[in-house]
């Protein structure tokens, strides 16, 4: 039996499964996975420089002596598929390429295009072409591009559950906050501590982000760093924050005024309010993940704020805080947007934010379910904004 907070065997082995099918699709012999979430999902193993090299019938793990140890505890807890164990002394990339060349001349061995940078990717291919004991079939490195990412889409049961029980975590510590710790007096900076405390003590491992508490007109900037100001009598204040539970994280924003809250904020506040409504209601199966974002917008242009949303309105959540599918508008550079499938779990985040009032964001985390969405997050708005 695995630990809980670990992915059982099934779910494992599902994965690599998948991932096998596309490398064989793709002709290659090997995946060398390096980016740290990717080898998490396939192993279970977390740590920030290990790697995972993924075979047709194996993975081979490298890791050093500060991990080796958390390896082999892992592997005696059992249940995860066979992993053998490359132990690294000196530098990994070394210990790699020699692996990698004696398998054999000609292999063809993916690399993560998008996690390696050009610099050390010229190395290996350096390395491999001179340790090469064929010099007419050294061993090719293939640019791949989201693989892995492409499994982590679509959540199995274990991401699910862990997802469904951080989203239960975080709506917890955001009732404590909204109820008793946002008051006049306080400043941003005592807040965003109050908040990355309860975060801990609720079980998070850690915020998922730098946590966000804007007040008054710092509310106006989306991505507001706290500062030493104090919330004043009527101020909006913007409260964005999340945690990592299982490895997985989620993300959640309330604005709430402090004392009475004067017309203008009202009007932003229902404005937006309306959006993730209209977004929210956009989720299901089979919708283009930017036909979700145009409902949003739909709704805050209706209340002239659409040069108000800068942002897109929201973003995929798993082992990372920003994933796919981007819940965004098509724009030149940014990928096709996805297709909603059951299983994704995405925020809906749209914002309102005007120098001079102030901003508003509201945002859930969201399963898209066989046949429409279920809010994971449940925490009330602010009912003096209504
Ligand atoms: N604070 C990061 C986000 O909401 O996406
Ligand atoms: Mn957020
Ligand atoms: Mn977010």
């Amino acid at each position: 039996m695995t630990h809980p907070l670990l992915a059982p065997t099934a779910c494992l082995q599902a994965r690599l499964d998948r991932l096998r099918v596309a490398l064989s699709a793709a002709g290659l012999d090997a995946l060398v996975v390096t980016h740290p979430p990717n080898v998490f999902y396939l192993t279970n193993f977390a740590s920030s420089s290990s790697m995972a090299v993924v075979t047709a019938g194996q993975v081979y793990l490298l890791a050093d002596s500060r991990y080796t140890s958390a390896l082999d505890l892992l592997i005696d807890a059992g249940g995860g598929p066979a992993i053998t164990p490359l132990p690294v002394v000196g530098a990994y990339d070394e210990v790699l390429v020699r692996w990698l060349v004696a398998q054999g001349s000609g292999w063809r061995v993916g690399f993560e295009g998008s996690h390696v940078s050009v610099r050390r990717h010229a190395r290996l291919a350096s390395r491999l072409a001179d340790l090469a004991p064929d010099a007419d079939r050294p061993v090719g490195l293939v640019d791949t591009d989201g693989l892995v990412e492409a499994g982590r889409l679509v959540k199995d049961r274990h991401e699910i559950a862990c997802l469904r029980e951080a989203a239960r975590r975080l709506s917890v510590v955001a009732r404590q906050i909204l109820t008793r710790a946002v008051r006049p007096g306080v400043s941003e900076h005592d807040l965003a501590a109050e908040i990355d405390h309860r975060l801990r003590h609720v079980g998070f491992a850690r915020p998922a982000f730098e946590t966000i508490v804007a007040g008054g007109p710092n509310s106006a900037l989306p991505h507001a760093t706290p500062t030493g100001r104090r919330i004043g009598h009527g101020d909006l204040v913007l409260l964005d924050f999340g945690g990592v539970y299982g490895g997985y994280c989620v993300d959640l924003t309330r604005t709430v005024v402090a004392g009475t809250p004067g017309e203008d904020a009202r009007q932003l506040y229902r404005a937006v309010a309306r959006a993730q409504d209209a977004a929210i209601a956009a989720v299901r199966p089979g919708v283009l993940a930017d036909q979700v974002d145009s409902a949003a917008r739909a709704a805050l242009a209706a209340s002239g704020l659409e040069e108000a949303f800068g942002h897109a309105t929201g973003h995929g959540l798993g082992l990372e805080v920003h994933e796919a599918p981007r819940i965004g508008a098509r724009s030149p550079g940014t990928p096709a947007p996805a297709l909603l499938a059951p299983g994704m779990v995405v925020t809906i985040e749209p914002g309102a934010y005007v120098a001079g009032v102030g901003g508003v964001r509201l945002e859930d985390d969201i399963l898209v379910t066989l046949d429409g969405a279920e809010r994971l997050t449940d925490v009330p708005r602010d009912g003096r904004l209504q």
